[in-house]
């Protein structure tokens, strides 16, 4: 039965959180495959009074909150133990069973060690900082990499992660000390800190990637929820200025152990308009009036660090690059109702670098810092979009930008959304 991956499909903030949640009551299992507690996924849950309840979610996939499934943290997540258990707690907190969440025995554990060097390496590259959400990601990638991460099993055997520990240690210890001029910490402390939790994580830690094989076997569904997206990939996305992990289809594979011949589908999520977090080139970005526009009307303001995302119209050669890198089966164009109150609204279909056209991502770094967006300019709608439910009581206009948005990206858009809530969804081909 299918595996379904969901990915991100420009800078991340797309809106992966609510397509989550909107496929959750139709799906057994929701797997995070990559990423950490840098993710920041909102979800905002109709309630029968009329009221919502809004949540973040960071490190736990957010399947977690859809009562029938079971959330998974794949092998390709990096997990803060401690980040782990306070998002557990403040879950339970407003009434969430989280008693189902599995949790790979492969993946790997953030050590505070690693939250301190992510912080003094963006110090020490001042200017050519990267803007990361200092969450220890990028040094702990780069630990499993150099094969001497602490990966979730060690836990459970002291002497192996008293050895483990004095191994990684023997390096950043020194990198802390006499490259930073900062403390490295003891080789007991870091092992207290590792082992706080042990007793409460041990029930939920197994071999994640064959319970999830055995329950596709018996005809379940399994979600793959990415954190980041496209662009922000360590091979495919804006390198250096991206995340350390590989958020794209291929990744949700290596990140929770399903072979690649059981994804059946890949849903993009993209926003109708384009925004960034941290550092990097984004040719589309807008310094005047519009963009301070759609960072207020779109609330674009990070969900884990509170930082304001830069904003930009829509870039159809990102979202083309993205189609093709995750072999995109459907959008769902996310925040269309942001868009209300243009005259028109340009939209990026090539670009110019140096007097050459490019139709595709250039693929020389420099060339796609020097981009110019050629664009084609829309017509645009005053009506409130948000309370419409199908595709036909959307204005003229909203649907001519959809269908154009969808004949420029490589893909079928299946879903609009139109609001943050469950209910501010337009379905035009079911996902499930
Ligand atoms: P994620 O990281 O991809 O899950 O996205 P975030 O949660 O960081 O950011 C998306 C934001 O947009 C959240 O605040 C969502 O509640 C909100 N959102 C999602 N879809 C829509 C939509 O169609 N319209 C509006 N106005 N907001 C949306
Ligand atoms: P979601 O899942 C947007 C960005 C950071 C920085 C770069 C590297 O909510 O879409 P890192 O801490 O990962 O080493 O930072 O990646 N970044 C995100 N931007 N949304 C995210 O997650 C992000 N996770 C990381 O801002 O530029
Ligand atoms: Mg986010």
């Amino acid at each position: 039965m299918p595996a379904i991956a969901i990915i991100g499909a420009q800078w991340g903030d797309e809106g992966k959180g609510k397509a989550t949640d909107l496929l959750g009551s139709r799906v057994d299992h929701v797997v995070k495959f990559n990423g950490g507690n840098n993710a920041g996924h909102t979800v905002v849950i109709d309630m029968p009074d009329g009221t919502s309840e809004k949540y973040a979610l960071h490190l736990l996939p957010s399947g977690i909150l859809s009562p029938n499934c079971t959330p998974v943290i794949g092998n390709g997540v990096v997990v803060d133990v401690e980040v782990l258990f306070q998002e557990l707690d403040a879950l339970s907190a407003r009434g969430v069973d989280v008693s189902k969440l599995k949790i790979s025995a492969n993946a790997h554990v953030i050590p505070s060690y690693n939250k301190a060097v992510d912080k003094v390496t963006e110090r020490f590259l001042g200017s050519r900082r990267l803007g990361t959400t200092g969450r220890g990601i990028g040094p702990t990638y780069a630990d499993k990499m150099n094969r001497i991460g602490i990966r979730v099993q060690d836990l459970f055997d002291e002497s192996i992660l008293r050895k483990k520990v004095e191994g990684a240690l023997d390096l950043k210890g020194q990198v802390l000390t006499k490259i930073y001029n900062r403390r490295a910490p003891a080789v007991d402390e870091i092992v207290e800190e590792l082992l706080a939790y042990v007793e409460r994580l041990a029930p939920m830690v197994c071999d994640t990637g064959l319970f999830l094989n055995q329950r596709l076997d018996d005809g379940d569904i399994v979600l793959l929820e990415a954190g980041q997206a496209t662009l922000l990939d360590v091979d495919h996305g804006t390198y250096p200025f991206v995340t350390s992990s590989s958020c794209t289809a291929a990744g949700a594979c290596t990140g929770s152990g399903i072979p690649p011949m059981r994804l059946d589908q890949v849903v993009g999520i993209v926003k109708a308009y384009t925004t960034r977090v941290g550092e990097g080139p984004f040719p589309t970005e807008l310094f005047d009036d519009h963009g301070a526009h759609l960072s207020k009307v779109g609330a674009e303001f990070g969900v884990t660090t509170g930082r304001a995302r830069r904003c930009g119209w829509y870039d159809a050669v990102i979202a083309r690059y993205a189609a093709r890198v995750n072999g995109v089966t459907d959008f769902v164009l996310t925040k269309l109702d942001v868009l209300t109150g243009f005259d028109q609204v340009p939209v990026c279909v090539a670009y110019d670098v140096g007097g050459v056209r490019h139709d595709e991502m250039p693929v020389n770094q420099s060339d796609f810092h020097h981009a110019v967006p050629i664009y084609e300019y829309l017509p645009g709608w005053w009506e409130d979009i948000s309370e419409c439910r199908t595709f036909e009581e959307l204005p003229a206009n909203a649907r001519a930008y959809v269908e154009a948005v969808e004949a420029m990206s490589g893909a079928r858009i299946s879903v609009v959304g139109v609001g943050p809530s469950r209910a501010a969804t337009i379905v035009r081909h079911e996902l499930v």
